[in-house]
């Protein structure tokens, strides 16, 4: 196709923008049909990985084998619900289970919920911070228009603007925000499991004054709280000012909780459809259940990772070629650190957009300590296409792409073929997680397969991925400085460590 410009109406409709439109059914079911699920598969792809372009390959499948054997042995503790999975007393395996426990009713249940919640406000503000926010704004990202908030609301599915909060404590991103909301009918969903944690609660006093102010006596048909069953602050809160509440299982912890009513409740909100999305789940875990090792996906996942980690390597730059699933690389950058990364355990995950990050970054990947293996999250079919236009003078010497009908996506797709290659021949294995396209269900076996790679991968160094005890020294050190009561004598030893450090300020 030839185009000469950038008129919109030579490009067709928007297919995110149609596919937004399509979502305000909110279906109940999705049964997956054997093509669908064909057409649909994700594959993980680690030639790169037993392979070298030059010498010989960084792991062997004769290692990969080997660590497989242990990789299926710790599969079948998770499926038992056995292994070092405690947190306080209590068996964290409630996301492996998840997926084959919720109900239609339960869908139907929060679809209708989110419906009326949706239906007279003009702002949706999820409040969270780690794995009660990532993994919401991760599927959302993914799955919407890149300027979702600046469309028309029936562009966006007949569904509010959707913004995240809570995330940090800065006074202007606050006030910019504040500023952003006057006016606007705005409604909450706050969540929390500990119901403790300060940066969502300090949000939290400072949002809810705004449904306050608009909704008046109704404020609280616009405040939702995602929080233990019948502990912590929150719960206490929601319970005295009778907002409605979701519930964060006992037995699943923040990062693992995407799927449970943390996930499920924004999601609908933002019009995505959640039962597709819990079809992901249930297919890739019928995929993983396998206890042939060189059949599943998630085992050679852990085992590539936990054997890069072994020999030597400290970084994995996840990198996508999609903007919208870089996000589901931020992701992991909490899934994996905050699940390995204990006694001297983990590697770094560094999401990248390529080719963004390939002019900053890539030249250490490509030249720098040999510390690096590289993930790819690969979009294969992109919503939409924009061709090159051509140009009778080529001063920029690009009609070669335009007149053989190269468009975006093609180059796009090279932006992973090009530093796969390069990389590896610069000492940097990599493998590549292919996404045939945008949707729900696509999303939904991602994080199935990820979180049981996390999980197998802690089972596999010895460690227990499902707590995070190094999180709590800085939150006491911080409450100690903010002079939180109980915290005096922690202070105190802070004061005097301090003082004998030699002031060196520049
Ligand atoms: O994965 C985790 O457990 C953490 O990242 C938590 O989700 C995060 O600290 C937020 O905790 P809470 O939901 O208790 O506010």
């Amino acid at each position: 196709m030839q185009n000469n410009g950038l008129d919109t109406a030579q490009l067709g409709p928007n297919k995110t923008i149609h596919k937004q439109r399509l979502r305000q059914t909110r279906p109940v079911r999705f049964r997956p049909d054997p093509d669908f699920i064909a057409a649909n598969r994700i594959n993980l792809d680690i030639t790169n990985i037993v392979n070298a372009v030059d010498g010989e390959p960084f792991i062997t499948e004769a290692e990969l084998s080997a660590v497989g054997r242990r990789a299926v042995e710790m599969k079948k503790l998770i499926e038992a619900g056995k292994g070092d999975c405690l947190d306080n007393g209590i068996p964290m395996l409630g996301w492996f289970t998840l997926p084959d426990e919720i109900t239609d009713e339960h869908i139907a249940e929060i679809n209708a919920a989110a419906t009326a919640f949706a239906k007279d406000i003009d702002t949706f503000v999820s409040l969270g911070i780690g794995g009660s926010y990532l993994g919401i704004e991760a599927t959302f990202k993914a799955l919407t228009h890149t300027y979702f908030n600046q469309l028309s609301r029936a562009d966006r599915g007949d569904v509010p603007e959707i913004y995240f909060m809570g995330q940090n404590l800065d006074p202007d991103f606050y006030r910019d925000s504040l500023d952003l909301l006057q006016g606007k009918r705005v409604g909450i969903n706050v969540i929390s499991k500990s119901g403790t944690t300060t940066e969502t609660a300090v949000a939290f006093r400072i949002l809810r004054r705004l449904v306050e102010k608009w909704a008046g006596g109704n404020a609280a048909d616009y405040i939702v709280a995602t929080t233990d069953r019948t502990r912590g602050a929150l719960r206490k809160l929601a319970d005295r000012k009778k907002y409605k509440t979701f519930v964060v299982p006992d037995n699943i912890g923040g990062r693992y909780s995407v799927l449970s009513d943390v996930g499920l409740f924004g999601l609908a909100v933002a019009g995505v459809d959640i039962a597709e999305f819990l079809a992901g789940f249930r297919t890739m875990k019928e995929r993983t259940a396998s206890d042939d090792f060189w059949k599943n996906p998630a085992l050679i996942h852990a085992a590539v990772r936990y054997l890069a980690f072994a020999k030597g390597k400290k970084i994995e730059v996840v990198a996508s070629n999609s903007t919208h699933l870089l996000h589901l690389a931020r992701w992991m950058e909490q899934l994996f650190p905050e699940s390995e990364g204990q006694r001297g355990n983990g590697l770094w995950v560094s999401p990248s957009l390529y080719s963004e990050k390939l002019h900053a970054n890539g030249q250490m990947v490509q030249e720098g300590p040999r510390i690096f293996i590289e993930t790819f999250l690969r979009l294969r079919r992109h919503d939409n296409d924009v061709s090159i236009p051509s140009d009778p003078e080529d001063l920029d010497g690009l009609n070669f792409l335009s007149d053989n009908g190269r468009s975006l996506n093609f180059v796009n797709d090279l932006v992973i073929d090009g530093p796969a290659y390069a990389h590896l021949k610069g000492g940097v294995p990599n493998m590549t997680i292919d996404f045939p396209e945008r949707n729900a269900f696509n999303i939904g076996q991602f994080y199935f397969l990820m979180e049981l790679s996390a999980a197998v991968s802690g089972y596999l160094a010895g460690i227990n991925p499902f707590i995070q005890p190094g999180v709590e020294a800085y939150k006491k050190a911080m409450f100690a400085l903010a002079g939180k009561p109980g915290f005096d004598e922690y202070r105190r030893e802070m004061e005097k460590k301090a003082a004998a450090f030699r002031k060196l300020t520049i």
